[in-house]
Order: C-alpha cells, then sequence, then structure tokens
C-alpha cells in the first residue's frame, strides 16, 4: 500500500489545496494531509478549526484522512508509515521555497521521496494569504475555498 503525506499549514484550505489532496488521493492508496507549524507563519485559525475545515472539504475522498502534527513533517511521514510527501507547485514562484523544504527533508530522512503536483491554471495565483486579504476587507471569498471556509472567514473578521 502507498502511503503519502499531504503537509501544510492550511490557513485555511483554499480550492488549490483542494484540487492537489484531490489529484493525489488518485495516485496514492491512502493520503494523510496534515496540519503542521510553519515557524514563519502566524496563523488565523486554530489548528481543530483547520483539521476541521480540510475535513469538511474532503469528506468526498473516501481514502484521505485528516490530522495534526507539532514536530518535524519526517518524523511524521515515518509515524504513518508513508513513503511520500506531496506539495503542490503553482508557478516558478514556489520552486525556490519548495526546493528547500525538499533539500532539508531529504537531508533529515533520505528514504522519504516529495512528490509535485502542479496545480490547475486556474488556481494557480490561489494561497491562504491571498484568501486571508480578500475576506479581511470584507469581499466574497466563495470563488476561492468552499463555502463553509467562506462563512468562518467572515466570522473570523466580524470579530
Ligand atoms: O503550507 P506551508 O506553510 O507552505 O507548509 C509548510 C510546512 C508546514 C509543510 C513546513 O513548514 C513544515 O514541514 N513544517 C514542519 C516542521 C518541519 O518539518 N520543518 C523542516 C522542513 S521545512
Amino acid at each position: 500500500m502507498k502511503i503519502a503525506v499531504v503537509p501544510g499549514s492550511f490557513d485555511p484550505v483554499t480550492y488549490g489545496h483542494i484540487d492537489i489532496i484531490k489529484r493525489a488521493s488518485k495516485i496514492f492508496d491512502l493520503i494523510y494531509v496534515v496540519v503542521l507549524d510553519n515557524s514563519s507563519k502566524k496563523c488565523l485559525f486554530t489548528v481543530e478549526e483547520r483539521m476541521d475545515m480540510i475535513r469538511k472539504s474532503t469528506e468526498h475522498l473516501d481514502n484521505v484522512k485528516v490530522d495534526s502534527f507539532g514536530g518535524l513533517l519526517v518524523d511524521y511521514v515515518n509515524n504513518v508509515e508513508a513513503t511520500v510527501i506531496v506539495r503542490g507547485l503553482r508557478a516558478v514562484t514556489d520552486f525556490e521555497y519548495e526546493m528547500q523544504i525538499a533539500s532539508v527533508n531529504r537531508v533529515l530522512a533520505e528514504e522519504i521521496e516529495t512528490f509535485f503536483v502542479m496545480t490547475q491554471n486556474k488556481y494557480s495565483f490561489l494561497s491562504s494569504s491571498i484568501v486571508k486579504e480578500v475576506a479581511k476587507y470584507g469581499r466574497d471569498t466563495s470563488e476561492l475555498v468552499p463555502p463553509h471556509v467562506s462563512f468562518l472567514l467572515k466570522e473570523k473578521y466580524a470579530k
């Protein structure tokens, strides 16, 4: 059985992430989508909120499990007996950042492979930061994230 991990901060999950998870779920037998800490980001949503949003967004995918982890990605990958890390690539600008993560992970655990999936063109501009920026100023995010995420964003910024 081929197990893969789709890691990220998912603050919040977007249609771009969901596209990557869906495509990865067709390639691998089991996918763990794991919410991790990115030390350079301050998150708007709690880990539980982020996991719930991912769960709701992927409930139609039978082989997808949602989890969180407080340590290194490679340790999580080994804990769940996965062998592959899946990351989405939107544009050339992602490449340097992704190469750095993949290279660190290779130094930490040589046996784990990083697998890149290109996002659909229509999501190539999309990021969680863009979504938060749009929501913060009260604009509609329904083309960027699922309805339940749009709702929670409105709630967060109404406070
Ligand atoms: O969605 P993001 O913020 O680009 O995801 C980055 C993430 C969370 C995958 C990365 O920061 C990560 O793996 N964090 C866990 C700690 C770790 O393993 N660090 C070493 C590799 S950068």
